[in-house]
């Protein structure tokens, strides 16, 4: 991978969704489980994210709280400058107009019944275009396949069974295209696929935020696919953010122990490699 968090980044804009202390626990008593304990963040309009940690350090149920999906035990989130409330099913789908998510099985996403199409045309009547002319339905659908590099011909009449594993997630990023949202959260979205797929993705997600601007939070176990796409980095253990800066501050220089730990689990990312010794 050639370029760098320092290449990909560019300009960032407020901060429009942030947590104080959020916290989730789960069971009781002896059983209990903090998943998140007392996290905060503050994410930018067109910034990328990346939260890094081993399972089970509770980057999925923090992505849950983000979506909605699940209430937190105690903390706040505050969208837009305003505390956010999903306190009625109005309120949330109004919330999640705004919010999109790909998760690491792209084939639990679609309804295996429903062919490419009309998991593409199911995007066109969400954003409102549901009275457009076929001719221009097309031409969304095209557009959309286009900027995955996908040939609408050849998947169009497809089922979603019938793609590949990366033919499914560049569909998936096609959707996302589509409905451009103001937030992705991408929940280890390439753990599935091959290195060379792998890539393409990332290059993809790079693509929807310099292009669509948007901010995008990508959890994955990474720390060198966290290097590579984002601007800001929060690394987790045991639900407790134990670093977070930029991917340079972060990854480069570590304060903490943990993220020294992580490092030292990949072949270094960062400094030319020595062959003289060799
Ligand atoms: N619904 C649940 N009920 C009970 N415990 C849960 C539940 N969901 C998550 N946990 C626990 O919370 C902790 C964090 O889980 P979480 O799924 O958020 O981790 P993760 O970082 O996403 O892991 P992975 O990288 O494996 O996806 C784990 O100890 C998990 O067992
Ligand atoms: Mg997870």
């Amino acid at each position: 991978m050639s370029a760098t968090a320092g290449e990909n980044r560019k300009k960032i804009g407020e901060v429009f969704l942030s947590a104080k202390d959020l916290t989730r626990e789960f069971g009781s008593g002896k059983n209990k489980t903090m998943a998140v304990d007392k996290v905060s963040f503050a994410f930018r309009r067109g910034e990328i994210i990346s939260i890094v940690g081993e399972s089970g350090s509770g980057k999925t149920t923090l992505a849950k709280m983000v979506l909605g999906l699940l209430n937190p035990s105690a903390g706040e989130i505050f969208f837009e400058g305003k505390p956010r409330d999903i306190s009625s099913q109005s309120k949330r789908r109004l919330y999640w107009q705004n919010i999109q998510a790909i998760f690491q099985d792209p084939f639990s996403t679609y309804n295996i019944f429903n062919k490419v199409d009309e998991v593409l045309m199911d995007c066109i009547r969400l954003q409102g275009g549901g009275d457009l002319s076929k001719e221009e339905k097309f031409e969304r659908m095209k557009d959309a396949c286009k900027f995955v590099n996908l040939k609408f011909e050849e998947l169009s009449n497809k089922y979603p069974f019938e793609l590949s594993g990366g033919q499914m997630q560049r569909l998936m990023i096609a959707r996302i295209f589509m409905l451009k949202p103001k937030l992705l959260i991408a929940d280890e979205p390439t753990s599935m696929i091959d290195a060379c797929s792998r890539a393409t993705i990332l290059d993809m997600l790079l693509k929807l935020r310099d292009e669509v601007d948007m901010t995008i939070v990508f959890i994955t176990h990474d720390i060198g696919l966290a290097y590579y796409i984002s601007d800001t980095v929060y690394i987790m253990e045991h639900g407790i953010i134990v670093e977070q800066g930029t991917a340079d501050q972060a990854i480069l220089h570590p304060k903490s122990d943990y993220t020294k730990r992580l490092l030292g689990d990949v072949p270094k990312i960062y400094e030319p490699w020595d062959l003289s010794s060799a």
